[in-house]
């Protein structure tokens, strides 16, 4: 058995030191095998550097996925490059930096193998492949006995589409697991052919805010035409959204529960 938390999306520096707070004893109570985050708003809520990534492997973290933020930063040449454990969704053309997916070696427990691919349904991503027929071809190709267990982040807008992802890659990986809404849904489960599933596990961040940015700037951009810069909220009340998955093999897991914590 191999135990996985997993961090919805880290906002910022107030997601970071949320993470510094909550990770460490989290981890060590639950004996957790391996840390995952999508770590694609850590700096300051668009996009990744090298110095974030540092930061948030001291906090606990063993490996990173991530989404449609990941070009938001030039860091994204050096932090794709393979020296970090982190990936990019593998529907991106295959010219791009980085992989949409890498291996953790846990020694005697066997590997685990991340992927990480996005949603089509209102991502407005021109480049984007379609990520159903990008699995499957991907799938194909490896020797799915290599792995003692399979996660799949599945970054989508869409709750149909991930359902629909979850019933798909049902029986053929460990788990799928939603990110990029920042909200956490409360249907995690494990699915008919024993895959682990949970819509979107939510975010790290700011809780009175929308996805991370101060909700005035927000709300005015939903009433004019006109776009704003986006600032984070650095204070008051942070959520901290995981969940912790026990996995049994590549394709079937054990067990799969939410971990929602506020922190004032
Ligand atoms: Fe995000
Ligand atoms: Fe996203």
């Amino acid at each position: 058995m191999i135990k996985v938390i997993f961090l919805g999306d880290i906002c910022g520096k107030p997601g970071r030191k949320t993470v510094e707070k909550v990770l460490p004893e989290l981890r060590k109570k639950e004996e957790a095998d391996v840390v995952i985050a999508n770590v694609e708003n850590i700096a300051h809520g668009k996009g990744v550097t090298e110095a974030t990534v540092k930061e948030i492997m001291s906090y606990g973290v063993d490996f990173m996925t991530s989404g449609n933020h990941i070009w938001q930063r030039n860091d994204f040449e050096v932090v794709l490059s393979g020296e970090y454990p982190i990936i990019r969704p593998l529907n991106y053309p295959d010219d791009l930096p980085g992989k949409g997916w890498g291996e953790i070696d846990l020694g005697n427990k066997g590997k685990l193998l991340v992927m990480n691919v996005m949603g089509w349904w209102g991502m407005n991503e021109r480049t984007l492949s379609e990520p159903f027929r990008a699995l499957d071809a991907f799938l194909r190709n490896i020797n799915l006995q290599d792995y003692k267990g399979i996660i799949v982040d599945m970054h989508a807008e869409s709750t149909a589409e991930m359902v629909s992802m979850g019933a798909h890659l049902d029986g053929k990986v460990s788990a799928i697991i939603g990110t990029h809404t920042h909200i956490p849904t409360a249907d995690e489960r494990i699915l008919p052919n024993g895959a682990a599933y949970i819509t979107d596990v939510g975010m790290v961040g700011p809780l009175n805010s929308v996805l991370w940015v101060d909700t005035d700037i927000i709300i005015k951009q939903n009433m004019y035409p006109y776009s704003l810069h986006h600032e984070i909220v650095e204070t008051g009340p942070m959520r901290f959204d995981a969940v912790v998955v026990e996995i049994e093999n590549h394709s079937r897991a054990r067990n799969i529960r939410r971990f929602n914590k506020i922190i004032t």
